[in-house]
């Protein structure tokens, strides 16, 4: 089986490409269209092995889900009570998405389940979800702060006024999908702006959802009604080619109707502050989130301390960012990003490993890396591993545009949790990549 890449050195970005649909807007389109009265529409849908991880579950939970095809999918939802326990694990594969909503969604249940993920979700922290939810008076176990989790019926859940002590959507997301289950109002507040794809869903599905500042409220009981949605392109996805096409000279590239919700775009804060020369054109909204065509030129890049407020707004295009920092002129230095060690893989360690294998001057730190770019020179060419982190495998594709010799990326299989189809759309963009059995 193909599990590794082989990417040739050099070339260049051109052309216009639609990257896949928005990972964080599929899991939420799934689940709201599921507890909806009616049936949901999405179009756009991520047809990857995440969303897919989370349709099935709800499948399992009694919810008639038609598709995927050509990125529609027909919900038919079940209304706020309607679903049904099973007795088997519910399988969150690789998505910590999946699995941090759903345990707030669960929690209001009259029927005991249990969630279970791969062996890299079974390593991430979900205390971080539970302790607020027993606060809810929620019964919820996990096995030492990690799946599988638990949850066994209660009578009601009790509303919360929570302070997040992490930026986290997740964790914001899963607390007022509990508050849903709740006699009251819920309220979470978050210590700085983190996506906000539920409240705008939410809202989507006619639930009143109230923002002022940091705190998002919620009042229990309300009912959803079912909706269209159309998924835009994921920015998190369009995140390599924008790096890629910065990076490799003489590129010039589209990237078609993107999400650019104001919560998902310090990447384009970061890359513009390195230089990077990306034109937001023909900006429209869609369904309550806001689209653009990205023009993308390449430019020379320059270090940067990236400002900490944008790191929660750009918390998924790390891995992509360092690669852009080592091709800049000067350091880079990235702070306040301890969350980085807990996404699919520890992303600081992982990267900075990768990074030096190639002969960049990358040193970790507790919550960042500082990055010395070697400019024009960046990469050699070399081995990496990825540790089965979809991102990570995806950023060093990008980085052999700039090698001088040919990069393997093992361990790729994950890819597809996010951006299935990603090594023939890089082909298409000029990234000389191919597949390739490296066991
Ligand atoms: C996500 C939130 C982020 C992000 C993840 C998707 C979401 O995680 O890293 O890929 O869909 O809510 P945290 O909110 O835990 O930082």
């Amino acid at each position: 089986m193909a599990n590794a890449f082989r990417v040739g050195p050099g070339g260049r970005l051109t052309g216009r490409i639609r990257v896949p649909g928005d990972k964080s807007i599929s899991h939420r389109a799934i689940m709201l269209g599921a507890l909806a009265d009616g049936v949901t529409r999405v179009s756009g849908f991520l047809e990857g092995a995440d969303a897919i991880s989370t349709m099935n579950v709800f499948r399992a939970l009694g919810v008639r889900i038609d598709g995927p095809e050509a990125g529609r999918v027909t919900v038919h939802g079940v209304g706020l009570d309607g679903l049904r326990g099973v007795d088997a694990p519910l399988d969150c594969g690789n998505a910590g998405t999946a699995m941090r909503l759903l345990m707030g969604l669960l929690s209001g249940q009259r029927f005991p389940s249990t969630l279970v993920g791969d062996e890299s979700l079974s390593k991430r922290p979900m205390r971080r979800v539970a302790t607020p939810l027993a606060a809810m008076g929620a019964d919820i176990e996990t096995r030492d702060g990690t799946p599988p989790v638990r949850i066994r019926p209660v009578d009601r859940l009790r509303p919360i006024d929570y302070v997040m002590p992490m930026a986290s959507a997740q964790v914001k997301s899963a607390i007022l999908l509990a508050g849903l289950y709740a006699q009251g109002t819920t309220s979470v507040t978050e210590p700085a702006p983190t996506r906000d794809h539920t409240e705008r869903m939410l809202a989507g599905f006619g639930v009143k959802v109230r923002t002022e500042g940091a705190r998002v409220s919620i009042e229990g009981g309300q009912r959803l009604a079912a909706t269209d949605i159309d998924v835009p392109a994921d920015i998190s996805s369009a995140a390599f080619f924008l790096v890629g096409a910065s990076i490799a000279e003489g590129s010039d590239l589209v990237l078609e109707h993107v999400g650019v919700n104001p919560t998902r775009t310090g990447i384009l804060d970061i890359l513009k502050l390195m230089g990077a020369d990306i034109a937001l054109l023909n900006a429209r909204e869609v369904g309550g989130e806001p689209v653009a065509d990205l023009r993308v030129r390449s430019a020379r890049l320059r270090g940067i301390d990236v400002p900490p407020a944008l790191v929660p707004l750009a918390i998924d295009e790390f891995p992509a960012l360092f690669v852009a920092a080592a091709c800049a002129e000067g350091r880079t230095v990235v702070t306040g990003a301890e969350e980085l060690r807990v996404k699919e893989s520890d992303r600081i360690a992982v990267m900075a490993d990768g990074l030096k294998a190639l002969g960049v001057r990358a040193e970790p730190t507790p919550d960042g890396m500082v990055i010395n770019g070697a400019g024009a020179a960046a990469f050699r060419g070399g081995e990496i591993a990825t540790h089965g982190d979809h991102r990570i495998a995806m950023s060093f594709a990008m980085a052999a545009l700039r090698a001088s010799g040919p990069v393997l990326i093992r361990d790729t299989l994950n890819v597809a949790t996010s951006f299935p189809g990603f090594p023939a759309l890089a082909a298409k963009a000029g990234v000389g990549i191919s597949e390739t059995d490296a066991s």
